[in-house]
């Protein structure tokens, strides 16, 4: 009996042990990658203090020496978070960096005193140390992306279309939107799409969000953007990848701000405004007017009836018809559909599909999409010329 209570005791104790090891449970992804700097985000299985360790890709193995160390942290004091988010900068355009990320747990902070725990990082040791390349965004003469939308929580979808669009041979993906029905807790995020973007790609190729309509439900959407910070640090803005400037936009909810679905929570129409307000001069700014290329991604398209279709095609339209893009792509319903330029809209608008992917290759000459369903085969290829 005596040695079975031990036995019992000694196995609660290592399952405490075992709980208690700080782990990385989801990331390391990039984000806002650009010229000169990048954001590496991941989550632990409780607070800690983080860091990247960055080292060039030459040839000297991660070990050689100490490499320098990037913190989060803010009014002199490295946050103490189960969310990491550091902001490497001055880094050289075009560049291939090496890169580890770090995390110890803080146990207590009590006084001046903090009491550490344990230490996760990423291997470099029986794995190959990650890797990212930071953009020449005005110098690039060519550019390719693969985008997808209204995902919807379908993991396999999601891989498959990837794969079927060859994504490792795209610069960066774009997720237009829907990528789950609501946005209930960050275990939701990761488990409804982030965890397989990370797996295949997310940690060494930068994605870009085009927030969708079901992104704002849910008790956790209002912290979700913290997850994918943007140029802007909003969820709409420019981005300039070599001969094409995209811009960004956020649709908003489909229904007016009153439905019953909403609760009273949100105010989409006076959010567009303020969306309005902001395009109006990033469609002055030189990244966009000198661009060969002028892209639109937004979730919704700006027509179907619905009070948010209503909103996209009297509040962005008109700006976007006078700064003359060249094409807006967008997702939502659910259907393959290549609008030509008609009834108020001056380009045209590619809405790709639920179980279609979009891939994107472009120079200063011509930019070509080829819209792939979950078999390969090809739907539809369109090619704009300059
Ligand atoms: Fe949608």
């Amino acid at each position: 009996m005596k040695r079975l209570l031990l036995s019992i005791c000694f196995f609660v104790a290592i399952t405490a042990f075992a709980q208690e090891k700080l782990t990385i449970t989801h990331g390391p992804y990039l984000q806002h990658l650009t010229d000169n700097s990048v954001n590496i985000i991941w989550t632990t299985s409780s607070d800690a203090v983080s860091w990247v360790e960055l080292a060039p890709n030459d040839s000297t193995h991660f070990y050689l020496k100490e490499r320098p160390k990037y913190y989060s942290a803010e009014y002199g004091f490295k946050d103490v978070s189960r969310l990491h988010i550091i902001r490497l900068t001055n880094l050289t355009p075009a560049t291939t960096y090496r890169y580890r990320v770090y995390s110890q747990e803080v146990l207590s902070h009590e006084g001046t005193k903090v009491q550490y725990g344990t230490v996760a990082a990423t291997n470099v040791y029986s794995a190959k140390p990650l890797k990212f390349t930071t953009t020449d965004q005005l110098k690039e003469s060519k550019t390719s992306f693969v985008m997808v939308n209204d995902i919807h929580g379908r993991n396999d979808l999601l891989e498959n279309l990837l794969n079927k669009a060859d994504y490792k041979s795209a610069g960066f993906i774009f997720f237009n939107g829907d990528m789950v029905s609501d946005m209930r807790s960050e275990e939701q995020l990761f488990e409804g799409f982030m965890d397989t973007a990370v797996r295949l790609f997310a940690k060494e190729k930068p994605m870009y969000y085009a927030r969708g309509n079901h992104e704002t439900r849910g008790n956790f959407a209002s912290t979700f953007p913290q997850y994918f910070a943007s140029p802007s640090g909003k969820m709409y803005y420019l981005l300039r990848r070599g001969p094409v400037c995209f811009v960004v936009l956020d649709c908003g909810e489909d229904k007016p701000d009153s439905d019953i679905e909403y609760s009273g929570i949100v105010a989409f129409d006076q959010y567009r405004d303020a969306e309005r307000s902001w395009l109006q001069e990033a469609l002055k700014s030189p990244e966009f007017k000198d661009a060969p290329f002028r892209v639109c991604v937004i979730h919704m398209p700006p027509f179907g009836g619905w009070h948010g279709e209503e909103e996209i095609a009297t509040k962005f339209v008109p700006l976007l018809n006078e700064a003359k893009i060249d094409v807006m792509l967008c997702g939502h319903l659910h259907k393959y559909l290549n609008q030509k330029p008609a009834n108020g809209l001056n380009f045209p608008v590619i809405v790709n599909s639920n179980n279609t992917v979009l891939k994107a290759e472009a120079t200063s000459e011509q930019l070509t999409m080829k819209i792939l369903n979950e078999k390969g085969e090809q739907v539809d290829l369109i090619q704009l010329k300059k």
